[in-house]
């Protein structure tokens, strides 16, 4: 399991409830994450395309999106699905490239740019930089990590 998604779900939220994994791939997190107990549903490419309008038929307590952010080309839209699949209240956790990362067919971003994409519907938005060692491509990757309340 993704080792900030991990210590987010550790410590902010006090039991397990139902997480949405926006762009989640082969879905390793959404299972990672019903192992400890979540209620966890994960879409992707072709069955749903995130630069659409995308609404799931229930409301979530956590939204997260693990390096997907940087191959949206309509922002906007994807901010509304963190947005309308959360409930009031709650927590979002996206991950993606710094704009110093090398990523291979997309474009990073600065903490500033990725917090302004937020910032008209979350609060409390906390945006961290690391830098770390990627044994798949062999070399560092520097990453951003947003959270978020939803208002
Ligand atoms: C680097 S992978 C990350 C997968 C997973 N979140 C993880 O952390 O292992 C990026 C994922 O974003 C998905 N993706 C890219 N563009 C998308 C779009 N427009 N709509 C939905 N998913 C998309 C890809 O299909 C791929 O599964």
């Amino acid at each position: 399991m993704n080792k900030y998604l991990a210590n987010f779900v550790e410590h902010n939220f006090p039991a397990p409830g139902a997480a949405l994994d926006l762009g989640c791939g082969k879905g390793v997190d959404v299972a990672a994450l019903k192992q400890l107990g979540w209620s966890a549903f994960g879409v992707d490419l072709p069955e749903v395309d995130l630069n659409l309008s995308y609404k799931a038929d229930q409301l979530f307590d956590f939204v997260y999106s693990n390096f997907v952010f940087q191959f949206i080309k309509n922002k906007e839209e994807f901010v509304l699905a963190c947005f309308n699949n959360l409930r009031q209240g709650g927590k979002l956790l996206i991950q993606t490239f710094d704009k110093s990362d090398q990523v291979l067919g997309a474009k990073g971003f600065s903490a500033e740019e990725l917090q302004v994409y937020f910032q008209e519907k979350f609060k409390n938005i906390k945006v961290e930089k690391f830098t770390e060692f990627d044994p798949g491509h062999q070399h560092d990757h520097v990453k951003l990590v947003l959270t978020a309340d939803r208002v």
